[in-house]
């Protein structure tokens, strides 16, 4: 059961309303976090209706840890097949879902659950998703990573009603990849996704296939978010530093039973701000893939750094481990994580080739631009900026001619607050070049669509904007700042 013990009664301080977001913020900077979004301020700001920050009480949820089995989200079967794609059908809707042994909490669902089914699909084979919305308020669909027409985007006006459907066209004509679904609602992404509006999204290709990589069962997409509760066991869409029970595909530290043998772990940043710093108590982890798919080679890695909406693959052999030993997934700060039971012996024919896949040559640039991404903390509300504008759905910032390649240079201009971006262009991928001028790290490598800013440092990032024109978003993947305005538009033109 819950703990009645409080975490932090910010509902009975004596700031309240407008004045409390921005302190917020700051406590959360203190933590090494990021600002909280501001409460809503519809009369002021009609266009733009972020979701209000709750400031109810948050308690810790008290459990037996590691008592539960982490799952593995199911697969989802498509209900046809036709000459042209693979079709599916996902309902969003609202549901329970046991995140913390023993309570039941109101989530938000795609398919039924918290961490919503995974869509395996093939590069080169199409798939097309009917999303039908039988929540009382507006969602979409996001396919993150995804190479994908405009029209199904989900561009954050174009928005699924209470009761309708859209249907979303994925060609695949892209590499194989650890994808994910999320909503993306104008302003209320970030609750939405917070409260479960999130699921995998897996493009495979021959190439990979032919690798001979741990596969079926031994392939597992792990989705790590965050979460805060209130004493009745409802998540409570508050101050993201107070966010401190981490759910590894919806669970509260649970365990995972393995085979002495290799697995492919396909991890994922779905918390809506935060960093990981996952490492496995010194047992090697080797890196396989990134954001958009496979690195040229693995990469022994004993510690991986990634934020909010970065994917990482790693394979890692239980072989040498007798049956009964356990290794904990652990994160710098959170803690033990997730703990990886070694329960048999099993036979294991699946390699860790020395040459995984190269990456494709970048071509030369045509222009550099630049982003920088910053708060207005002056104001009653904080708000997001990109180039000192808060987003404007209505307005295109970047007009890019289709087939080319440009350089862009991330900024974050927050260095004096302290606060971290997490920079994500739709459409594409991109090749991180260097960091103010220097040679890029370890996490920076491959084919990336999402990466960390540091408070006051610079990226520059190198991205062909091909094969679909029309309008498509760049932003900060921490939510709370997406939401307040943290994101502009590109149009592709011929
Ligand atoms: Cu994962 Cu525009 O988002
Ligand atoms: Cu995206
Ligand atoms: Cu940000």
């Amino acid at each position: 059961m819950l703990q009645r013990r409080t975490m932090l009664t910010i509902g009975a301080t004596a700031v309240g309303g407008a004045a409390l977001a921005p302190v917020l913020g700051r406590l959360g900077a203190a933590a090494g976090e990021l600002p909280a979004a501001p409460p809503a301020d519809h009369s002021a700001h009609a266009n733009h209706q972020a979701t209000a920050l709750e400031t109810r009480v948050t308690v810790a949820p008290e459990f037996v840890p590691f008592s539960v089995r982490m799952p593995v989200p199911r697969e989802l079967a498509p209900k046809r097949r036709t000459r042209a794609a693979d079709e599916y059908e996902v309902d969003i809707t609202a549901t329970t879902a046991e995140l913390v042994p023993g309570i039941q909490t109101p989530v938000f669902a795609y398919g039924g659950s918290f961490v919503g089914p995974t869509i395996r699909a093939k590069t080169g084979r199409p798939v097309a998703v009917t999303f039908r919305n039988r929540l009382d308020r507006e969602a979409n669909v996001h396919l993150h990573g995804g190479h994908v027409p405009a029209t199904s985007d989900g561009h954050p006006m174009d928005l699924i009603a209470p009761g309708a459907a859209k249907r979303y066209e994925y060609p695949n004509s892209q590499r194989g990849a650890t994808l994910w679904y999320h909503d993306h609602s104008h302003g209320t992404e970030s609750e939405n996704v917070y409260r479960g509006l999130h699921g995998f999204y897996l493009i495979e290709d021959d190439a990979e296939r032919h690798l001979n990589l741990p596969r079926g069962a031994y392939d597992v997409p792990i989705m790590l978010t965050s979460a805060q509760f209130d004493e009745t066991g409802a998540m409570v869409y508050g101050n993201p530093g107070l966010r401190t029970t981490i759910l590894l595909n919806g669970k509260a530290q649970p365990h995972f039973p393995v085979a002495a043998r290799k697995y492919r772990f396909r991890l994922l940043n779905a918390t809506n701000e935060g960093v990981f710093r996952l490492s496995l108590g010194g047992a090697p982890l080797t890196q396989v893939g990134t954001d958009q798919g496979l690195l040229p080679a693995p990469v022994p890695r004993t510690e991986i750094k990634f934020g909010s909406g970065e994917r990482v693959d790693v394979v890692v052999d239980f072989s040498g481990l007798p049956v009964g030993t356990q290794l904990m997934l652990t994160d710098a700060t959170s803690g033990g994580l997730l703990r990886f039971d070694v329960t048999q012996r099993a036979h294991d024919d699946s390699r860790l080739p020395q040459v995984l896949r190269p990456l494709p040559p970048v071509p030369p640039a045509v222009r550099e631009r630049e982003v920088v991404l910053s708060f207005d903390l002056a104001g009653p509300m904080p708000q997001g900026l990109v180039n000192g504008q808060t987003y404007d759905p209505d307005r295109v910032d970047f007009q890019i001619k289709e087939g080319t390649t440009e350089i862009w240079r991330i900024v974050n201009g927050d260095g004096g607050f302290g606060f971290l971006h997490n920079f994500h262009l739709h459409l594409t991928n991109f090749r991180v070049l260097d960091r103010d001028g220097v040679p890029p790290s370890i996490d920076d490598l491959g084919l990336k669509d999402t990466v960390s800013v540091p408070p006051g440092t610079s990226v520059r990032v190198a991205a062909t904007f091909a094969g679909f024109l029309g309008r498509y978003a760049y932003h900060c993947h921490f939510l709370e700042h997406s939401s307040v305005g943290m994101m502009a538009q590109m149009e592709i033109v011929p």
